[in-house]
């Protein structure tokens, strides 16, 4: 047994992945942590409100640890209104195929973040995440007394060295192979998962949690090998059967061969990972995250509503095609059999 995995109490070494945007239902959370695993909430699209129905929820079911998970807010960007045009303009045909009228912007582009932060204090998961940034001193310090675990996303060396003298408990490195929103705020080199955890594990002081195309048990056991507490996996649980992830995403998933990810901002504004369609092809203008995240929110939601994989993100890791359906039980076994 190592640090980390000794003090969450774990069975197996294994951090569900928090994601953001449904995947992550109490049902996953609660699942994974029943089962041995540590489940953990992707809340940054939550409200507060949300928060704590979620955090409950996940009680009810298990009292094992769970995580919940967060994205620093960073300053909101300006745009013009060319850009604004510009982008609206790009998106305008593929909303006209799904009969709805031309995106606008809406007046609230994210959540509250501090109504979030708060939210999360009173719920007192054992563990809080957070990606795309650090935390202020007031926040650690509210954290650290609360005695909520805390680990930030690092994808480089040094991120992992600024996130370690914030005094955060344990480090995600993120490889470039990962699914979703690249976490990090400095330059991303889009490292290799192995490399980076070896780079991190001798640089920094604090437990590393690896992630990043982590698929099988093979892959598990290498991140750990190479000094790894904890092997994070997101997109080998996108198909487990207590997921949010709708129907057309895990059609999408299921029929996904090597080489079909690809890295985009067309959704969001901001880097991620998924399977390639219309969306990631054919959008070349996107405002700055958060922006373009709330401009395409009703496309991807008229998407989901009828099944429409090519206007959905769909996110997913370079490992998706080796990714399987089952409880998510059965996939964590299966993880660390
Ligand atoms: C659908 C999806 C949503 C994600 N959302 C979040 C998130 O909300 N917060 C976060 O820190 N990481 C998020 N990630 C990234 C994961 O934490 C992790 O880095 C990644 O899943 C690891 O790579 P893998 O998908 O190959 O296992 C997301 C990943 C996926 C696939």
């Amino acid at each position: 047994m190592t640090g980390l995995r000794e003090r969450l109490g774990l069975r197996f070494p294994i951090v569900q992945a928090p994601m953001a945007g449904g995947v992550t239902t109490p049902e996953l959370v609660a699942a994974v942590s029943r089962a041995g695993g540590l489940g953990s909430l992707g809340a940054a699209y939550l409200t507060a409100g949300q928060i704590a129905e979620a955090g409950a929820a996940v009680r009810a079911l298990t009292d094992r640890p769970f995580g919940v998970n967060l994205f620093v807010p960073e300053s909101l960007p300006e745009v013009t209104g060319a850009e604004v045009a510009a982008a609206v303009a790009d998106l305008s045909p593929l909303h006209a195929e799904l009969n709805l009228p031309p995106p606008t912007l809406p007046e609230r582009v994210r959540e509250d973040f501090a109504a979030q932060f708060r939210a999360v204090l009173e719920l007192r998961p054992t563990v809080f995440s957070f990606a795309f940034g650090r935390l202020g001193m007031t926040e650690m310090t509210a954290l650290h007394e609360a005695g909520i675990l805390i680990i930030g996303t690092a994808t480089g060396v040094q991120e992992a060295r600024a996130l370690a003298s914030d005094r955060v408990d344990a480090v995600v490195v993120q490889g470039g192979s990962a699914g979703g929103h690249r976490g990090g705020w400095m330059q991303d080199e889009l490292a290799d998962t192995l490399a980076l955890t070896r780079a991190v594990v001798k640089a920094v002081h604090v437990p590393v949690s690896a992630a990043g195309g982590l698929m099988d048990a093979a892959g598990v056991r290498a991140v750990l090998d190479a000094g790894a507490d904890l092997a994070q996996c997101g997109t080998a649980f996108l198909r487990a059967s207590e997921a949010g992830t709708s129907a057309p995403y895990r059609a999408a998933l299921a029929a996904a061969r090597p080489g079909d990810t690809t890295l985009t901002r067309a959704f969001s504004g901001k880097t991620a990972r998924g399977l390639a369609n219309r969306v990631t092809a054919e959008v070349g203008y996107p405002l700055p995250f958060p922006l373009q995240n709330a401009l395409t929110r009703d496309l991807r939601a008229a998407a989901a509503r009828t099944g429409r994989a090519e206007f959905l993100s769909l996110w997913a890791g370079e490992g998706a095609h080796l990714g399987r359906a089952g409880t998510a039980a059965e996939l964590l076994v299966g993880l660390w059999p």
